[in-house]
């Protein structure tokens, strides 16, 4: 029965046809009064694009960029691929709890790039959490071991270094790490040039060494491993651990590094937005309660509420909240719903995949349900990564939107390749994304390229692409000088 107290009256009215009839409609309004506060509207969403766009304006501009949340960082990558480039290359790959060594082959004729071989690392929670040194020293024997697997000791081919945290870049091969994230916390390593660490760990082993490192984030490689499939990719986006955004800003624009000319691929680092208290009105207490029980409080606000290392502990907070109020499990929480992170990202897709899962779910975790109560995990679930699809497409548009205001065009047609587990595996996360898009950016007609292993093979592409510059302007003071002598020949 829907009373009038039941508010707002219209939602709550879909809402409870989700329910069993045996539970009154008044706990299924009291359910959907919880989760009011994660559901943004499509004004609201304008309204953070809005506040994001602003910020990122902070960001490339040169005095405004050190206090700026969103560091819009320079990338100095200056060209997407153009489909020439090829050769062989070492990839290495560094971002999530895994460290990933790739040998790459870029083969221009069938305009692919493959895989010849890789090898996986675990990355240890002691090492996550150790010094510097231990890092890079473990990163350097994983290196070690996967050369003498494929013979490669004796050659030097050059290297892209995926390294998908913050760093002001100083050069493509120096790279200062302004923070840790995604539960990395090493000692000494702030501060520090990311490549020279690297170098360090390898002459302290002393059997072999590597040439030239080309330093990306996991944005950029994403984007110049789609770029080389698609060249109309100007856009890279993750959405996993971690959630960031990469993109083609004109030159004239980047304040903080000198040219006016051409482009550069800057790495907006959105994940920070609203570190300086420009969120606060959409923060719900359980974003507080994330953040502030987090290894760093009040850093990347924006990806707290976005990414997967988040969202299950947030489902888990509401879970417990409405389980207090008596609105789920007949009020029993068991142990391993009270204990922090025991509820993976992982689950909120299998869960929205079916209720057969989350039943399954549901007892693992201890808990005794009915059917009620799986489908109010179920609505939990939805609205929580449905906010995190309207989020990011909330920055998204910001982005598309601002290339077809640099290029003066009142339509735009664009590229973005996507990488990340939230991403590729929600079942309707990518959807939910462009369902959104379609409003807050009505402009712009955006084609999404899921990324293929983007962040290890796209470092290998910013190298290839690196060196075709390279050689092209090598060529072309080449025939300077040749036009020269010409012209001294015939006067
Ligand atoms: C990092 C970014 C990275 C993103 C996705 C964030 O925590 O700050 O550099 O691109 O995660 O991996």
């Amino acid at each position: 029965m829907i009373t009038s107290s039941c508010i707002p009256v219209q939602q709550c009215a879909s809402y409870c046809s989700l329910f069993l009839e045996d539970k009154s409609c008044m706990s299924a309004c009291e359910v959907v009064k919880h989760l009011e506060p994660f559901r943004l509207s499509l004004e609201k969403l304008k309204e953070v694009s809005t506040r994001l766009r602003k910020d990122m304006i902070r960001g490339l501009g040169k005095h405004t960029h050190h206090r700026a949340a969103v560091k819009m960082l320079p990338t100095f990558v200056r060209a997407t691929p153009d489909g020439t480039e090829k050769g062989d290359f070492l990839a290495l790959d560094l971002g999530g709890t895994n460290f990933r060594v790739l040998h790459v082959r870029v083969m221009e004729e069938e305009q692919k790039m493959v895989k010849m071989d890789s090898q996986l690392c675990a990355i240890p929670q002691e090492i996550m959490l150790g010094t510097g040194e231990q890092l890079f020293d473990h990163i350097a024997a994983c290196l070690s071991e996967f050369l003498d697997s494929q013979n490669l000791k004796g050659q030097t081919l050059p290297m892209g270094f995926t390294f998908s945290f913050p760093c002001e870049q100083k050069e493509i091969d120096k790279s200062i790490l302004i923070r840790w994230t995604k539960g990395f916390n090493c000692s000494g390593v702030e501060g520090e040039d990311v490549v020279k660490l690297l170098k360090e760990a390898i002459h302290r082993r002393g059997d072999y060494d590597i040439s030239s490192v080309a330093m990306v984030n996991d944005t950029v490689g994403t984007m110049m491993s789609c770029g080389y499939r698609d060249q109309t990719c100007e856009i890279g986006m993750i959405i996993g651990t971690g959630t960031n955004a990469c993109y083609m800003e004109e030159m004239k624009n980047v304040k903080r590094v000198e040219g006016e000319d051409g482009q550069m691929c800057i790495n907006t680092e959105w994940g920070g937005f609203g570190d300086d208290g420009s969120l606060e009105d959409i923060l719900t207490e359980f974003d507080k309660v994330v953040d502030r029980t987090s290894i760093n409080p009040g850093v990347h606000t924006f990806e707290k509420m976005i990414s997967g290392m988040y969202l299950g502990e947030i489902v888990r907070l509401v879970l417990m909240k409405l389980t207090e109020k008596k609105l789920l499990f007949k009020g029993e929480v068991s142990e391993a719903l009270r204990t922090k992170e025991t509820f993976e990202t992982k689950f909120i897709s299998m869960i929205e995949d079916g209720l057969e899962n989350a039943k399954k779910i549901l007892t693992e975790l201890g808990l005794t349900w009915d059917l009620v109560d799986a489908r109010v995990v179920r609505l939990v679930c939805e609205t929580i990564s449905s906010r995190s699809a309207r989020l990011c497409a909330a920055a998204l548009a910001t982005i598309v939107d601002r290339i077809r205001a640099n290029r003066g065009l009142p339509h735009l047609k664009t590229t973005v390749g996507v990488d990340g587990t939230v991403y590729k595996k929600h079942p309707n996360y990518s959807d939910e994304l462009q369902k959104a898009m379609h409003f807050l950016a009505p402009d712009c007609k955006i084609k999404f390229l899921v990324s293929e292993d983007g962040s290890g093979k796209g470092a290998a592409m910013v190298t290839a692409v690196a060196q075709r510059l390279a050689l092209q302007s090598r060529l072309l003071e080449e025939s300077d000088g040749e036009e020269d002598e010409e012209e001294k020949v015939r006067s």
